[in-house]
């Protein structure tokens, strides 16, 4: 009877430590009364143009887990002291409304400690997270609103076409086989549109896009 009850809390302790893959890719935020816009404080907002399937290797959809697969596409948390861009927030229409973002990420330039400083000095591509996981469509997908960047004397200002360039750089960076701190990836890409319009309605600082949103589903091979 005793080792039946040490079996009962080994099987526990093992199912609160795994992580469950979760059942669908994302849920489109419009359906829930979100928006892929997110806003940027200003009247308009950046769309979200990225996302990480839900369908991806959970460890992938935590936040230390998103991390290393960030590290893995050259991209570090951003460099706090020339942050020059405010916090945005977004309704992934999960039921949780308007949040902030998760985190703030750039382009590294090949060094985590000191990369995304110069980053934010030359310019570069950068991205906010949002993870969708509300009781009303808990994908545990992440959002990302993804742009190319002028350099900081130009205030951080998104370049001509910077969304749509901003989403196909970091695309091109996931596709395939990346690998950072022990952990190798396998990543696929396939784009829906049919989430936002294409245009520059409401889009900030009137840069029009596609419409297009690439869906990246990530898999930890070892
Ligand atoms: C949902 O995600 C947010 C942001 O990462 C987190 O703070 C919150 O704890 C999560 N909620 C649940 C129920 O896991
Ligand atoms: C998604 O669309 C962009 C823009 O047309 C294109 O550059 C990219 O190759 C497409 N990706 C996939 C996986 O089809």
């Amino acid at each position: 009877m005793y080792s039946a009850l040490v079996l009962a809390i080994a099987a526990g302790c093992a199912s609160a430590l795994t992580l469950q893959k979760r059942a669908v890719d994302f849920y489109a935020p419009t359906a829930g009364g979100g928006s892929e816009l997110d806003n940027a404080g200003d009247g308009y907002g950046e769309p979200l143009n990225i996302i990480i399937s839900g369908l991806s290797s959970p460890a992938v959809l935590t936040d230390d887990g998103f991390m290393n697969f960030a590290h893995a596409l050259g991209y570090s948390e951003e460099c706090l002291d020339l942050h020059a861009g405010g916090a945005q927030s977004a309704n992934l229409g999960d039921g949780n409304g308007w949040v902030d973002q998760l985190i703030e990420i750039r382009e590294d330039y090949g060094s985590t400690a000191v990369g995304t400083c110069l980053e934010s000095l030359v310019g570069g591509n950068h991205f906010r997270v949002w993870r969708q996981n509300g009781s009303l469509a808990d994908s545990g997908a992440l959002f990302l609103a993804v742009s190319k960047e002028e350099d900081v004397f130009e205030s951080h200002t998104i370049v001509p076409d910077g969304y749509d360039i901003g989403r196909n750089l970091l695309a091109q960076a996931a596709v395939g086989t990346t690998s950072y701190g022990g952990v190798t990836y396998s990543t696929t890409a396939r784009n829906v549109t049919g989430l936002i319009a294409p245009g520059s309605d409401g889009v900030n600082h009137g840069i029009a896009q596609d419409g297009i949103v690439t869906v990246l589903t990530v898999e930890i091979v070892s």
